[in-house]
Order: structure tokens, then C-alpha cells, then sequence
């Protein structure tokens, strides 16, 4: 079983890095394998509609870290995002990133349990946390709780360590997630077929 652990933030190894790390390593210590991911610090271009991923699983623009995300989430058993807050937000190049890896592949990523992780120095990672879990509600992938809204609080990856309670609640997080990979496992549970997706965009059909 493995993990990616995809880290949203410009840092490699700033706050949401550290935050990331902390559920990598207990992670490991359930016998769970996991890969923390950096998406970078360079240009990301935002999804500009053109519907040519639609099918294909894979975006038409070639020059960064998004088909390669792709890949790696459906290779992986589960999943975890980790974005520093702006402006109360998503950070930029992670939204961008986001959007395009999930506007077709999402139906790829079904039953892939998923967590959200975000890092603030001082509010909004309410709001980060909800936007983040949208991405997994709308793939029918399981969303893994914890003891709290998984976030850290600093500014400086020392700042995180020191944030015991934020640590604790991503170390529940990790455990809540091997548990649910090994349950899965243990039942040896294959997914419901699906029903054929209605999409209706709230137009009033000619009848
Ligand atoms: C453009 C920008 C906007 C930010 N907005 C917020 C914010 O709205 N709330 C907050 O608490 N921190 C905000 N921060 C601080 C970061 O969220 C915080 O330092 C985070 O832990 C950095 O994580 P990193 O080291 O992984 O990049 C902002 C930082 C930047 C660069």
C-alpha cells in the first residue's frame, strides 16, 4: 500500500512540507509506504477549458508536474494534499495544478481514500480545508477524518513542530488512513458498479 502525499506549496520543505512529513512518518510506522510529491516553484498554468482531457486521463499541456500527478494518484492507493493558505485560500500554482488534474481524471481516482492538509501562519485554513476536500467529494473518494480540521499553524517549519496539537491531529489523520487502506485490503471489497453519470448543467430539457 502507498501514499502520495502531494506538497502544494513554493517551499519544498517549509511549513506544509513538515506537515506533510509528520503524516509520511506515521505513515510508515503502519505499514504504509508514501511519497511526498513537490509540485514546485515554477509556472503552472490555469485550466483554460479546452475540454481536450475530457476521456483521455491526461491534460494537453505537457510542461509540468500535472499529468505526472495524475499518474502517480492512480497508481497510489490513497491520497493526501497540502497547501499553505493565501489569502484564505488555496495557494495559487496548487489550485492551478488541482483544477487540471482533477477536471477529467477524477473518475480515475474513485474509492482512493483522501485527506486534506493545510498550513497557516494565522487564519484561513477553514476555508483552504473545505476547498481542498471539494476536489475529493466530487471523485467519490472517501474523505479521512481526524481529531480535528487537519492544519498546522507557523510560519517557519520550527513553528509547525512546535504546533503539538496540529502534529497529534495529522499523526490521527495518517493512522486513520492506514486503517482504512487495511481494512480495505482485509475485506477484499471490489466497488459497486456505477450508474452511467447524469449531468444536467440546470437547463430546463425540451420534453
Ligand atoms: C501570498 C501569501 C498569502 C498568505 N495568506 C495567508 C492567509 O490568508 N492566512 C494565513 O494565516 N497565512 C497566510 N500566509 C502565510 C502562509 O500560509 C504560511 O506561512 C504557511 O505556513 C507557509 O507554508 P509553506 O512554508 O509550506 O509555504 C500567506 C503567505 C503568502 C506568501
Amino acid at each position: 500500500m502507498n501514499v502520495l502525499l502531494i506538497n502544494g506549496s513554493p517551499h519544498k520543505e517549509g511549513c506544509t512540507y513538515t506537515a506533510l512529513s509528520e503524516v509520511a512518518a506515521q505513515l510508515e510506522k503502519r505499514g504504509v509506504q508514501s511519497e511526498i510529491l513537490w509540485i514546485g516553484n515554477g509556472p503552472v498554468r490555469g485550466c483554460i477549458d479546452c475540454k481536450s482531457c475530457w476521456g483521455k486521463g491526461a491534460c494537453v499541456f505537457n510542461d509540468d508536474c500535472v499529468n505526472q500527478c495524475i499518474q502517480k494518484i492512480i497508481a497510489a492507493d490513497g491520497l493526501v494534499v497540502g497547501s499553505p493558505v493565501y489569502f484564505g485560500g488555496i495557494a495559487g500554482g496548487l489550485k492551478c495544478v488541482l483544477d487540471r488534474v482533477f477536471y477529467d481524471a477524477k473518475r480515475l481516482f474513485s474509492y482512493k481514500p483522501a485527506a486534506a492538509v493545510v498550513s497557516c501562519r494565522r487564519g484561513g485554513a477553514g476555508n483552504t480545508f473545505d476547498a481542498l476536500n471539494k476536489y475529493f467529494t466530487i471523485s467519490s473518494m472517501p474523505v479521512v477524518s481526524s481529531q480535528y480540521w487537519n492544519g498546522v499553524h507557523g510560519d517557519r517549519p520550527e513553528e509547525v513542530r512546535a504546533d503539538k496539537e496540529g502534529m497529534q491531529t495529522l499523526r490521527l489523520v495518517a493512522d486513520n488512513m492506514a486503517w482504512l487502506l487495511q481494512c480495505r485490503q482485509a475485506a477484499g471489497l471490489e466497488p459497486f458498479e456505477r450508474e452511467v453519470r447524469v449531468k444536467t448543467n440546470f437547463y430546463k430539457p425540451e420534453l
